[in-house]
């Protein structure tokens, strides 16, 4: 698919089919994220998959109660995938202290982006979540306080795979030729 194409297709689904998704797909889209640029290379990332169903629906039940409750469609998902943000290198933490950035989370948002994209060129609905109690995620999970969670990705096959008129500013606000 030419690439524009496959930017046009991914869309939020917040929709989902009661279909499992393979691992080789999630794999792929795994693959696609781990390739991803990061600042100094420092690849801070880690995917943890829960595709079992039991699991799944504890998470969701758990990560989307009360003020979160507004994403409870991520409970249809089959998949919800937790994007851990690691520590960064220490040549990245350094250059992210003197220029007042945290590079780590722009590095989460590309490989999450190459996450999405695959799944689509797989027909694999996504929508990445950042509206969810981290808290309970970690207790689910067994995590470690100290472990730095920024995003959910839920995933399955969209009930609908009609394409939305995506909502953007027009280019002549966004882009500026000098
Ligand atoms: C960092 C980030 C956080 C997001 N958090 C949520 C969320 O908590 N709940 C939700 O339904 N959508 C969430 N989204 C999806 C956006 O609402 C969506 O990408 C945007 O409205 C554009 O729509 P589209 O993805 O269908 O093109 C998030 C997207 C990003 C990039």
């Amino acid at each position: 698919m030419n690439f524009l194409d496959l930017v046009k297709k991914r869309q939020s689904s917040r929709h989902y089919l009661p279909k499992n998704v393979d691992r080789e797909i999630i794999d792929r889209c795994v693959e696609a994220a781990r390739l991803a640029p990061s600042a100094c290379n420092s690849q801070p990332w880690k995917f943890i998959i829960i595709d079992n169903p039991e699991k799944k629906d504890e998470l969701a039940d758990a990560a989307f109660s009360g003020i979160y409750s507004l994403c409870t469609f991520v409970k249809k998902a089959p998949v919800i995938v937790v994007v851990i943000t690691e520590k960064s290198s220490y040549a990245a933490r350094v250059g992210a202290f003197l220029k007042n950035i945290q590079y780590s989370l722009i590095d989460i948002g590309i490989a999450c982006e190459h996450f999405v994209l695959q799944a689509a060129e797989e027909g694999v609905g996504t929508c990445m979540i950042g509206w969810f109690s981290e808290k309970k995620v970690k207790k689910v999970l067994n995590l470690s306080k100290s472990v730095k969670i920024d995003m959910l990705i839920s995933m399955g096959y969209p009930e609908n795979n009609e394409v939305r008129k995506k909502t953007r500013k027009p280019i002549e606000e966004v882009r500026e030729f000098i």
